[in-house]
């Protein structure tokens, strides 16, 4: 794929866009999860359950906040800023109008997406009268994307955060699915996430385009150099320790004894994947190695040979 070939989005966009279709949601007062206790493992462990399941609720809650704080530090100051860069053709890449175009509506979007999330974070508050713990003031791309672009010679290194985001817009999308389909959720909750995705269809694409664009032009020295650093970017991207520090936050928080404590920061402290091909988003991310053609280069596939099956 060329930059000639590229077709616009935007017709999509004017009709499907949730920024552009939906009303606003309202967070219910019923019985169900705030947030699903398959992605907050800490509520099922066994310590946690016979010393204080009275907590699960105040936990989840807390969850669900870090989560919102993630997403809005996801769309307004990674995607957001490369997004950006394209539209006002501020990237050293050059891309023609309609990508522009469409990175723009890219803009628009994600600072939606973190206006809708803060919004819940505020319903969230006033409902359940429960405020957020101290939550954390970076994700693991605020330091994976510096990593991988400081490894970069200053030619590439635009073309190495175009990656990066690419990468990291075509892994949350599988993240987000799994959390749209969870029937023991309050029924706003699935319904904001499956705005998101909605949106985010459109987003994996787009920027799978543009890495195919870039790739087609990028001389083989380059694609040697950027294969290079694909598995420090991945490394840092996939670690476990801001949920950790995250997770240790909480149990602080929680009315428990110091023995219980311990207990359940030990537990959690076992609970990270291990960084190569068994990690549950290295599925994604070789998918988007392959639609972007990356993988097409040998280069890419024997540095990627640790997330190969
Ligand atoms: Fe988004
Ligand atoms: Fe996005």
């Amino acid at each position: 794929m060329t930059a000639a070939d590229y077709q616009s989005f935007a017709d999509a966009w004017e009709s499907r866009a949730t920024i552009r279709t939906r009303p606003r949601r309202v967070l219910e007062n019923d019985d169900k999860l705030i947030y699903p206790l398959s992605r907050q493992p800490l509520v099922l462990s066994e310590t946690f359950l016979r010393e204080c399941p009275q907590l699960r609720d105040f936990a989840l809650v807390q969850t669900l906040y870090k989560f919102i704080n993630d997403v809005v530090i996801f769309e307004t100051e990674i995607v957001d800023k490369t997004a950006r860069s394209i539209a006002k053709n501020r990237f050293a890449v050059t891309f023609p109008f309609a990508c522009r175009y469409d990175a723009m509506t890219v803009v628009v979007d994600e600072d939606y997406h973190a206006l809708v999330a803060m919004d819940f974070m505020q319903q969230t508050v006033a409902m359940t009268g429960i405020t957020p713990i101290d939550l954390p003031d970076e994700i693991e791309l605020s330091r994976a994307i510096p990593a991988a672009v400081d490894l970069a010679p200053a030619h590439l290194r635009s073309a190495v955060e175009l990656i990066c985001v690419a990468i990291a817009e075509n892994t949350v999308t599988g993240d987000v699915a799994a959390f749209a389909k969870d029937d023991t959720v309050k029924h706003s909750i699935k319904g904001l996430m499956a705005d998101h995705l909605l949106d985010e269809g459109r987003h994996s694409g787009f920027w799978s385009r543009m890495v195919r664009i870039y790739w087609h032009t990028a001389s083989e020295d380059d694609r040697q150099c950027i294969a290079q650093i694909l598995p420090v970017f991945i490394g840092h991207y996939l670690t476990n320790d801001i949920q950790k520090s995250f997770d240790f936050h909480l149990i602080d928080a929680l009315q428990i004894s110091d023995a219980t404590r311990q207990v359940l920061k030990s537990e959690v402290s076992g609970l990270a994947f291990p960084i190569n091909r068994h990690h549950p988003l290295v599925a994604n991310i070789v998918r988007f190695f392959r639609s972007s053609s990356l993988l097409d280069s040998p280069c890419v596939q024997s540095a990627l040979s640790d997330y190969l099956i």
